[in-house]
């Protein structure tokens, strides 16, 4: 098996910014509630023209930048997140056509917000095999889109964004050292929209029932987050034989910071381990893990030699961990 390492990285928020104030006069709601329950400020929003794939083609061309590689470098696409271009085709060919990568593969990976963490196991496998060398992996979402802007419990939560990593043989950066991979289908009610797909296909009265709108049942997948985010950061660092002490950043899915709180209180881990912007972007569903990853090593709380874990959960619901080496 080859050593698999980050090669570049990139993150894009649209231009547009929506603040509490702004949804305090679009919904019942007050910056106060949503500064004290959820911890965010404010949140980017897509314009009407931008699907994923424009988002995802901004943080991959970011990326592929850092990494000094070409478009027709890569070997394989991956995108994840939960609001895809079209049901198909796979928003990964909608990207490889814009960036004109033109021996790469494309696929798509649908995870809930823990996409990015089970699309880098995918691309370390590909790598760690000798099968392909430099992959693409994207995690890119418009939740604005499938928000349902009525209804107040949610459409405070979630915001717009892509990031990005560019995977290679290790070079000496970011060295892809150990994964966690969880699921429990039993809870997919909790965190779904729940028509447009084969079980309820999208029809007049699916659409003057909002059923095309995100459904959140928001007390129980807070409970479900910090349990997870719990489990995930125990089993892999003893799967890694490392300490919580020997973790240099946690860098967990930006939902609600009263979730990274709780979680770190349990663990027992110090709040300053913990990355954290979902003041500034609400919940970006499945770039929020690499959009804080690209902003952690930004603003330099990333140094070499650094234990980095990214952990996340998300629909499905599906939850999992990814131990880095920096
Ligand atoms: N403004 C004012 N009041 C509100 C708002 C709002 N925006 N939203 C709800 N309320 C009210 C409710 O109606 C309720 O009022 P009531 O007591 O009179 O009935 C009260 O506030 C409390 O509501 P709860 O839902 O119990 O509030 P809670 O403290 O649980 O916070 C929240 C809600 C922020 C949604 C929280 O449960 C949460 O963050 N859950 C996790 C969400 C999450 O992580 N989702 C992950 C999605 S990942 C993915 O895959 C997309």
């Amino acid at each position: 098996m080859r050593k698999v390492g980050i090669a570049g990285v990139g993150a894009y928020v649209p231009s547009k910014i929506l603040t509490n104030k702004d949804l305090e006069k679009m919904v019942d709601t007050t910056d106060e509630w949503i500064t004290t329950r959820t911890g965010i400020k404010e949140r980017r929003i897509a314009d009407d023209w931008q699907a994923s794939s424009d988002l995802a083609f901004q943080a991959a061309q970011c990326a592929l930048a850092d990494a000094r590689m070409e478009p027709k470098d890569l070997d394989l696409i991956i995108v994840c997140g939960v609001t895809f271009d079209y049901p198909f085709p796979a928003t990964a060919c909608i990207l490889q056509d814009k960036l004109g990568a033109t021996k790469a593969g494309a696929m798509d990976i649908e995870a809930g917000c823990t996409g990015f963490i089970y699309s880098l196991s995918v691309a370390y496998g590909y790598i760690a095999t000798g099968i392909y060398d430099n992959i693409l992996v994207v995690g890119s979402d418009v939740l604005s889109k499938i928000t349902d802007w009525q209804d107040r419990s949610t459409c405070i939560l979630f915001g717009d964004a892509a990031g990005a990593v560019v995977v290679t043989p290790f070079q000496g950066q970011g060295e892809l050292l150990n994964f966690y991979l969880r699921s429990d289908g039993s809870y997919k009610d909790d965190l779904l929209i729940p028509a447009g797909g084969s079980r309820n296909p999208p029809s007049h009265k699916t659409v003057d029932e909002r059923l095309h709108y995100m459904k959140l049942n928001g007390p129980e997948v807070f409970r479900l987050a910090v349990r997870v985010i719990e489990d995930a950061v125990v089993a892999l660092l003893e799967r890694a034989h490392l300490s919580k002490e020997e973790i240099s950043l946690f860098i967990p899915h930006q939902a609600n910071i009263r979730i990274i709180q709780t979680a770190a209180r349990n663990l027992g881990i110090p709040l300053e381990k913990f990355f954290i912007n979902v003041n500034l972007y609400g919940n970006t569903s499945a770039a929020s893990i690499p959009l804080a990853f690209y902003e952690a090593l930004k603003e330099d709380r990333i140094k070499k030699g650094d234990y980095v874990m990214l952990v996340g959960f998300g629909a499905g619901l599906t939850w999992g961990a990814y131990l880095i080496k920096w």
